[in-house]
C-alpha cells in the first residue's frame, strides 16, 4: 500500500507525521471520507466542497490548490489499484510547538490513503439489513463540521459493537434521532415518504444523503426534512442509514425491537440500487 503524506508518496507502514501535528494533539483538523466505486471517486465534486466548508469553518488554509488535490487523490487510488474502496483525505492546521491558539506561519499538513473494499460484502451487508442501538447526543453543535474529534462518535460505535450492533443512534433529550455515529439516519413512513432531519448544525451534511435526494427524485419518492423519533422509527414502514460506504443500508432493529416486520426495506434496496446511475 501507498500512501500521501504531505508531498510524498510513501510506503504505508512508513507514512507518518510530527508528534506535534495539531490534528494529534488537539484533533485541529478535518477529514472526508469518498467512495471508490470502478476506480472512480464518487461524489468527488461534492466532498471537495463540504471539505472547503470545512476547513473555513476552522481558518484552516487549504494545503494546496484544489485542482493539484484532485491528482493526489486520483493518484493514490491508482497507486493501490483500488477498484472498489474508499479514499480517505485529512488536513490539519500543521505542525507546532503545542499552545492552543492558532500557530503563526504554519502549513496544513495533508495526508491520503486508499482502501479496498469488497463490494459484494457490503451488498450481503445490506440485504441482511443491520440492527442500530441508540445513545444520548453527547457531541458539541457543530457536527456539521467534518472534524477528526471523534471521540463520542468512537466510543457510540463501541457500544454499538459490543451490542451486536452496527451502528448508534445519537438521540436528543426529546427522543428526536440525530445520526448515527458514522451515518445520517433515515426512515420510510407508512404513506411511502422518506424523512430525514434537515442538515442544520446537528447533523452532518451527508454527501450520500445529498445525493439520495436526487435518486428519490428520479424514482418518484418524496422526501420531508424533519426531525423524527424513534417510536416513528419502530412503527415506520422501513429504516435505513446512509453514507459514503453503506449507500442506503437498510435498519431491522433498534435497541433490540424490530422495525416494521424486522426485514430489509425493499425501498432502502431500491435508493441503494439506483445510487450508481445517479451519482457521478
Ligand atoms: N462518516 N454522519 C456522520 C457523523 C458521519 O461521520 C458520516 C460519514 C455521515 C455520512 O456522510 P457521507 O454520506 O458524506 O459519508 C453522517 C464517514 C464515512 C466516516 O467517518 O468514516
Amino acid at each position: 500500500r501507498i500512501s500521501y503524506v504531505n508531498g510524498r508518496y510513501v510506503a504505508h507502514r512508513n507514512a507518518s507525521v510530527h508528534i506535534e501535528d495539531r490534528g494529534y494533539q488537539f484533533a485541529d483538523g478535518v477529514y472526508e471520507v469518498c467512495e471508490i466505486a470502478r476506480g472512480f471517486i464518487v461524489d468527488m465534486t461534492r466532498h471537495l466542497d463540504r471539505l472547503d466548508r470545512s476547513l473555513s469553518e476552522l481558518s484552516i488554509d487549504w494545503p494546496m490548490h484544489r485542482s493539484a488535490l484532485i491528482v493526489v487523490l486520483r493518484e493514490v487510488v491508482r497507486r493501490n489499484r483500488v477498484r472498489n474502496g474508499l479514499v480517505y483525505l485529512q488536513v490539519t492546521r500543521g505542525v507546532a510547538p503545542r499552545d492552543h491558539p492558532f500557530p503563526a506561519g504554519t502549513r496544513p499538513s495533508l495526508v491520503v490513503t486508499a482502501k479496498k473494499i469488497d463490494p459484494e460484502a457490503l451488498r450481503h451487508k445490506a440485504e441482511a439489513g443491520v440492527n442500530v442501538i441508540t445513545v444520548p447526543e453527547n457531541r458539541w453543535d457543530r457536527v456539521d463540521i467534518k472534524t477528526v474529534g471523534l471521540l463520542p462518535n468512537v466510543l457510540a460505535k463501541q457500544k454499538a459493537k459490543e451490542s451486536g450492533a452496527y451502528e448508534a443512534w445519537f438521540v436528543d433529550p426529546d427522543g428526536a434521532v440525530k445520526e448515527g455515529a458514522s451515518t445520517n439516519a433515515w426512515i420510510v413512513t407508512n404513506e411511502g415518504i422518506l424523512v430525514t432531519r434537515p442538515a442544520d448544525h446537528g447533523i452532518l451534511r451527508g454527501i450520500t444523503r445529498a445525493t439520495l435526494f436526487n435518486v428519490a427524485a428520479r424514482l418518484g419518492l418524496r422526501i420531508e426534512e424533519r426531525a423524527f423519533t424513534v417510536e416513528e422509527a419502530l412503527s415506520a414502514r422501513e429504516a435505513f442509514l446512509s453514507s459514503a460506504t453503506t449507500l442506503a443500508t437498510p435498519i431491522v432493529a433498534i435497541d433490540g425491537h424490530p422495525v416494521a416486520n424486522g426485514h430489509p426495506g425493499s425501498v432502502a434496496l431500491s435508493l441503494r440500487q439506483a445510487f450508481f446511475e445517479i451519482a457521478e
